[in-house]
């Protein structure tokens, strides 16, 4: 699914949190959003999300303006896990999980087997299966935030939207999730904090004060001089001596 963001404009209390962002991200791509705090990262998914209605701009979902589409419609084919998500209490994790296949139910179409073998599959997906039964208050950060992803999988969308999803999680599961998220056959929109996660992406756009600074791929992107426009940050580039992958060390631009 092609998902396409045009001269978006957003602005609040005469603040511009976007500024003419115009992107498009191409089926099966993984797209990362990098960028300092503040910078409109959040900001921009949630109105990629449809949780936010620009009134400058539109989005277009596989070339369908977004604001013609039910809202049905909408969570049948994106899901979005959010930087602080919500909680739910007194709810287990496997219910929390199927709580995704919500947009799939209908009078006309109940919960099946099918449903009980996706929520199932996700589960498995982010190594929360032996959790099942508990309590969704009982967890900690970093296994709600998997829960959280968990639920989004089982929704099945053809557009995933992430906001930092890896930041509560060990770097065994911020490996395994950013893993899974790649391998995924759908169009991915990732913000990230850490900039050597993003290196994987396909291609990263480079948020700076509401606006996209920058796009393409990691290695046209994330150079010195980028880095230290847009982050403050002085970056030594190194090669691997084994991959030729690249390393980058950061140093405070002073
Ligand atoms: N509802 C709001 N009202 C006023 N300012 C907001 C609101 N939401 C976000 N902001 C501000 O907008 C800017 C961009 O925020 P955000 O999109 O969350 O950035 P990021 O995710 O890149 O850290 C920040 O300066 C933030 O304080
Ligand atoms: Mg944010």
């Amino acid at each position: 699914m092609r998902l396409a963001a045009e001269r978006i404009d957003w602005t609040i209390h005469g603040h511009k949190l976007l500024d003419d962002v115009s992107l498009v991200v191409e089926p099966g791509e993984t797209f990362g959003l990098i960028g300092p705090n503040g910078s409109g990262k959040t900001t921009l998914l949630r109105v990629l999300a449809g949780l936010r209605k620009p009134k400058i701009g539109r989005v277009l979902v596989d070339g369908l303006p977004m604001n013609r589409m039910r809202r049905r419609d909408i969570a049948q084919s994106i899901s979005f896990v959010e930087q602080q998500a919500e909680t739910l209490d007194r709810i287990e994790v496997r219910e929390a999980v199927a709580l995704g296949r919500t947009p799939f139910l209908s009078p006309l179409r109940s919960w099946s087997d099918q449903d009980d073998a996706i929520v199932s599959q996700a589960l498995d997906d982010v190594g929360m299966h032996h959790l099942a039964g508990r309590l969704w208050h009982t967890l900690s950060g970093g296994e709600r935030q998997r829960v959280h992803i968990a639920r989004a999988l089982a929704q099945q969308p053809r557009v995933l939207l992430l906001d930092e999803p890896t930041n509560h999680l060990d770097i065994r599961h911020q490996l395994s999730i950013l893993q899974l998220v790649r391998q995924l056959p759908v169009t991915v929109v990732i913000a990230l904090h850490d900039l050597n996660q993003a290196m994987d992406c396909d291609r990263i756009g480079v948020m700076d004060a509401g606006r996209l600074v920058d796009i393409g791929t990691p290695r046209q992107v994330l150079t010195a001089e980028r880095l230290r426009r847009t982050f403050g940050v002085h970056v030594d580039i190194l090669d691997d001596p084994i991959d030729h992958s690249r390393i980058m060390r950061f140093r405070n631009a002073v």
